[in-house]
């Protein structure tokens, strides 16, 4: 009964010029070792449920580059949204045609741009929290410890009760999404508190049933597709649907409200890889600081601390240059200190207006 639904539409503008609109960071190739972030994803989800079991939903942009990275997958198994909604509409698309197809599925939702470094690890807390969501009506994520105040992620806080099945997955105090700054130093200092993930597992049942109470218009809006999915309708339909939700991901329209939402602390490894500098960080770098992926010809003279993603076969000579990034991409480089890669959404939304 278990199924995997991977959730690919996201844009990841920081990763510019080698994540793109058109192109962007779950199709790419970061680290140089032949496989993309979505196909190590999918990888993962082999070991956990059948191949037929694993579900894409991803921007209708963006279908041809997931058959020609995923080319094991069915077209059922490629939910194409017409417009961006963020994960809340995406989420209750991909669970009600599951729902469809097997009632009493468990679904392991999970993001298709981040690493893992211990896959044992991974597979073993996504078993252990599939077998809890079969036997409980509770909404469970996966709970990293924090090392920054970034705020950038959700922060959970749990409690000492459990679920009576498992005593390792907490009951979630506080689910609080992209807290500011100020907030989320608190939340790390007071030491219980832990990032989610944004792997989520629950089953069919108690995702259509949490969407009913908290999101009551989105979840008739898919409703309403009941006897059209895994039809020759189901396009046309979501095509109308789309139009009617409302942006929202689903840890504000969702974890943030209910109260059956549950944590299982983990430590796998997790990175999202959000900016260069969580690429920088899990990178290999030489004795310098130098991170060089995935080029070989690379030529660096007293520079240290750089991070360089350029193609393979560039030759790229660096002198005296320390702490920089230098990406290149689509006939595009961008050479830009470090410390200032948080400028590089505006430098995207400025060239797009002139160019
Ligand atoms: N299909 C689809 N449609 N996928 C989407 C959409 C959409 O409209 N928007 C985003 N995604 C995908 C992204 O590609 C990514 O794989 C995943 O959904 C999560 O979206 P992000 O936009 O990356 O979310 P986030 O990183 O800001 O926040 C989420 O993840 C954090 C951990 O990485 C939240 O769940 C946070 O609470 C969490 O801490
Ligand atoms: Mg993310």
């Amino acid at each position: 009964n278990n199924y995997a639904l991977i959730m690919a539409g996201g844009v990841g503008s920081r990763f510019w010029p080698v994540s793109r609109t058109e192109y962007p960071k779950q199709f790419i190739d970061f680290f140089g070792v032949g496989k993309t972030l979505i196909q190590s994803t999918y990888e993962r989800f082999l070991k956990i449920c059948p191949p037929e079991n694993i579900f894409v939903v991803t921007n209708e942009i963006y279908t041809h580059i997931v058959k020609e990275q995923l080319p094991d997958l069915n077209e059922n198994q490629i939910l194409a949204e017409p417009i961006m909604r963020n994960t809340a509409p995406c989420i209750s698309y991909g669970s009600m045609k599951i729902a469809q197809i097997n009632p009493n599925a468990t679904i392991v939702v999970a993001p298709s741009d981040h690493t893992i470094t211990n896959q044992d690890a991974f597979i073993a807390a996504i078993e252990q929290s599939l077998k809890a969501a079969s036997e409980n009506n509770c909404l469970i994520t996966l709970g990293i410890k924090p090392s920054r105040p970034d705020t950038g992620y959700g922060y959970i806080q749990y409690t000492g009760s459990s679920l009576k099945t498992d005593e390792q997955i907490h009951k979630v105090k506080i689910f609080t999404e992209k807290p500011n700054l100020d907030l989320a130093k608190s939340f790390v200092q007071s030491g219980d508190f832990l990032w989610n993930a944004g792997i989520f597992i629950w089953s069919a049942k108690s995702i259509n049933e949490a969407f009913s109470k908290h999101l009551p218009d989105m979840y008739e809006i898919f409703h309403q597709g009941n006897g059209l999915y895994n039809t020759n309708n189901e396009i046309e339909f979501i095509g109308n649907a789309y139009l009617q939700c409302t942006n929202i991901s689903i840890d504000f329209g969702i974890m943030e409200k209910a109260d059956n939402v549950y944590v299982l602390p983990a430590d796998f490894g997790w990175s999202d890889l959000g900016t260069w500098a969580s690429i920088y960080d899990i990178a290999e770098h030489d004795y310098v600081g130098n991170a060089v992926i995935p080029s070989e010809k690379v030529m660096m003279f007293n520079s240290s601390n750089c991070m360089v993603n350029v193609p393979k076969d560039k030759l790229v000579i660096l002198q005296d240059l320390h702490d920089y990034i230098v990406v290149e991409s689509n006939n595009t480089l961008l050479i830009c200190p470090r410390s200032e890669e948080q400028s590089i959404k505006q430098i995207v939304a400025d060239v797009k207006s002139k160019f």
